[in-house]
């Protein structure tokens, strides 16, 4: 089985005291490609320096939501030097979170703004974080139609919304939070969804899936993510898989 973990942050500090031994275990374990999500102007040049020495590793770089309000101008400059850097391929995670409110939501939207204008320029991916502002993150993306390509990161929203970013040139992630008791909304979502659009994630060290929500989530755990969304799709979890590696290239626009 081959495995692409989207959205993962191993460069968290929960990680510190066993990053290598869990990178390196990874391969055998099935996970055969990650995706290492950037959250502020500091961890931009940590991403691109874990990415350049792990293979498999694949990298974005950009300000988070939470960090918004860190963002200048030269930000951009920064992103755009990362991004001619080996296999660091997107610009995330950029989006909206009105959940935690961590920056001012205009801050938040302008920061946003900036990150996907800079996408479009320079035709790459971004990886989306919109949490409680499907509203407003629609609202900035409508503008970009016909230029846009990513990923809607840990997918929450409605199927309308989830079709209108498939329409706009975007891919749909699950993350763990598909396995909760609770995630009847979403079942409905992922069965009803295009599998050709779809993608799964971590976003550890967060998002553990059942059974093992409380305790740290690595990029090994993506199975019981990816056993559930079989489950909904009627599909072996190989198959599955293998598509959902495809899809994950597509969504990046990068080579196998
Ligand atoms: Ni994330």
């Amino acid at each position: 089985m081959r495995i692409f973990d989207t959205h993962a942050h191993l460069l968290d500090e929960q990680f510190d005291a066993d990053r290598e031994e869990l990178i390196a275990s990874l391969p055998d374990a099935g996970i055969a490609r990650v995706m290492e999500a950037c959250c502020d102007e500091a961890g931009i040049d940590r991403v691109a320096g874990l990415v350049a020495r792990v293979p498999f590793f694949y990298g974005s770089a950009g300000v988070h939501p939470h960090s918004a309000d860190e963002f200048r101008p030269e930000t951009l400059d920064h992103i755009k030097e990362a991004l001619t850097r080996e296999r660091m391929v997107a610009i995330g995670e950029i989006g909206l979170d009105y959940h935690y409110d961590f920056s001012p939501r205009d801050v938040q939207r302008d920061c946003f703004d900036a990150q996907l204008a800079l996408s479009c320029e320079l035709r790459r991916p971004v990886i989306i974080h919109d949490r409680e502002a499907h509203g407003d993150c629609m609202d900035l993306l409508r503008p970009y139609r016909g230029r846009l390509s990513g990923v809607m990161h840990c997918f929450s929203a409605s199927y309308e919304i989830a079709k209108e970013c498939i329409d706009l040139g975007l891919y749909i992630a699950f993350g763990g939070a598909l396995t909760f008791k609770n995630a009847v909304h979403q079942w409905e979502i992922a069965s009803k969804l295009p599998l050709d659009r779809l993608l799964i994630e971590t976003d550890c060290p967060y998002m553990t899936p059942v059974p093992f929500r409380g305790t740290r989530n690595d990029p090994r755990r993506i199975v019981l993510t990816l056993n559930k969304l079989s489950e909904l799709k009627g599909l072996d979890p190989r198959e599955l898989s293998e598509i959902l590696y495809r899809n994950s290239f597509k969504a990046f626009g990068i080579g196998e």
